[in-house]
């Protein structure tokens, strides 16, 4: 069969895709862009244009794009089992589960596999609450404790977990149950010491658990660095005090590392940076690099324990998904992990990472970049009308910067919708095989695209 010429496919689409977040009557006029290949940190669209894809898609390519031994894995999967219920065992997944166990550590060992971020940070409030419900009976523990900004999904209950207005207002009401603190924002917070910025806003998740009644609340749920606003990077003290908090009063704690795990911030997982293990560990994106969609809850032995019992006592998890554990998906991951581990992708996201971070540093000398932060090849450029007011910059400047770069090759996102003029971040999260002259191109050209939005 002929393939249809670009002109054609882009006539298709347009009649029939309904596109995620993008305004349609504008799209006639100015179509997305037909991406058909790519290879390490460059894609390539259908005219031929190169970009190098700093955001690696969504914010998980991680291994980067091209990469023939998670094709073959895959391939040779689907010959032999592409799929089959997870009510039994596959080999894919069973060895899957074991990697996780072991990258993880900190006895998180038990793997419930799902097929999204949301769906990860779906199920883990339900085994939350189910295990709140097995372990203390008498209590009725069913509230969610979450942050302001912060984005955990695209399924009601997650939007009601997030904390980004834009994002949800339109499709309330949410169920009763979930409360928002602060979130960490040193950068906006009135604190200098960090110490105390991290007491600060610990203690805000203290004072939500004491105000709710500790015996209403099922979890707290974060993400290590907040991407989604911006990358928020916390005070070295925060996330070990909300641990502490969290075993002072039996609330679970969730970590959502859907974006911050497989070595996007210079370690195996976010946590890994502060020494705290949750009792439930979300992860999404990276667990393929984009090559399978996949997802996981990992939790600890405590609570997997907690759902053990006699057939008929209905302790087990009440919770199924068609594609969950996908053989095929399964063999994308452990040819991903595999990838990531020979070439040691954190170990290289953290060098490379510093390396791009200091660049990036150097655009602080520009009247409008207020803040530059990062952790890994995970980093933001917050910016501003003035470094004083810290106002944040018009939304449509923080676009033209975004265009100006696309214009230029090089492909950024602009941080999620958070109320409040925010929105006004650069986000920097490419494939953790990027090198140095790639971070140097990422670097330049955002600067040339700053420069022009100042003229
Ligand atoms: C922190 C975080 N959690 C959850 C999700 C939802 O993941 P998905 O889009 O795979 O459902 C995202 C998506 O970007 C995310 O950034």
């Amino acid at each position: 069969m002929k393939s249809p010429g670009v002109q054609e496919v882009v006539q298709t689409d347009l009649e029939h895709v309904w596109h995620p977040m993008l305004q349609h009557k504008v799209l006639r006029q100015k179509p997305p862009k037909v991406i058909v290949g790519g290879k390490g940190s460059t894609v390539v669209d259908a005219e031929g244009q190169e970009f190098l894809d700093a955001m690696a898609g969504l914010w998980c390519v991680n291994v980067g794009y091209g990469r023939k031994e998670i094709a073959d894995a895959v391939y040779e999967q689907m010959l032999k089992l592409p799929y089959f219920p997870h009510t039994q065992i596959n080999e894919p997944a069973a060895l899957l589960a074991d990697r996780l166990a072991d990258l993880a550590g900190g006895g998180l060992r038990h793997t419930y596999f799902v097929n999204s971020g949301s769906e990860a940070n779906e199920a883990a409030m339900k085994l939350a609450r189910q295990y709140q419900r097995q372990v203390r009976p008498n209590e009725p523990r069913y509230k969610f404790i979450s942050r302001h900004y912060s984005y955990h999904g695209t399924t009601l209950a997650t939007l009601a977990l997030g904390g980004m207005p834009e994002r949800k207002n339109k499709f309330g009401p949410y169920m009763d149950g979930f409360v928002h603190v602060p979130a960490v924002y040193p950068y906006r917070s009135p604190f200098t010491d960090p110490e105390q910025c991290g007491k600060y806003y610990a203690e805000q998740i203290e004072l939500a658990i004491l105000s709710e009644g500790p015996e209403t609340v099922a979890a707290v749920v974060v993400e290590p660095i907040q991407s989604g606003v911006g990358i928020l990077v916390p005070p070295d003290n925060y996330l070990p005090e909300v641990a502490a908090i969290c075993r002072r009063y039996g609330v679970l704690l969730i970590f959502d590392e859907v974006i911050n795990g497989f070595g996007r911030t210079g370690k195996w997982f976010a946590h890994h940076h502060w020494g705290v293990t949750p009792d439930i560990l979300c992860v999404a994106k990276g667990i393929t690099s984009g090559y399978q969609p996949m997802a996981a809850v990992i939790t600890t032995s405590e609570v997997f324990e907690a759902f053990l019992g006699d057939p008929g006592q209905g302790r087990e998890a009440v919770q199924v998904n068609t594609w969950g554990g996908h053989a095929a998906a399964a063999a994308a991951g452990l040819a991903n992990l595999k990838i990531m581990e020979e070439e040691d992708l954190p170990g290289r996201a953290a060098e490379v990472g510093a390396y791009l971070l200091d660049g990036l540093k150097t655009l602080l000398d520009i009247p409008i970049v207020g803040d530059v932060r990062g952790k890994g090849l995970l980093c933001g450029v917050e910016l501003v009308e003035d470094k004083e007011s810290k106002k944040p910059l018009d939304g449509a400047r923080v676009q033209a910067v975004i265009q100006g770069a696309m214009a230029r090759g090089v492909i950024f996102a602009r941080s999620g919708g958070a109320g409040g003029g925010l929105g006004n971040t650069v986000c920097i999260s490419p494939p953790l095989v990027l090198t140095r002259e790639e971070a140097d191109r990422i670097v330049d050209t955002l600067r040339d695209s700053l420069q022009e939005v100042l003229k």
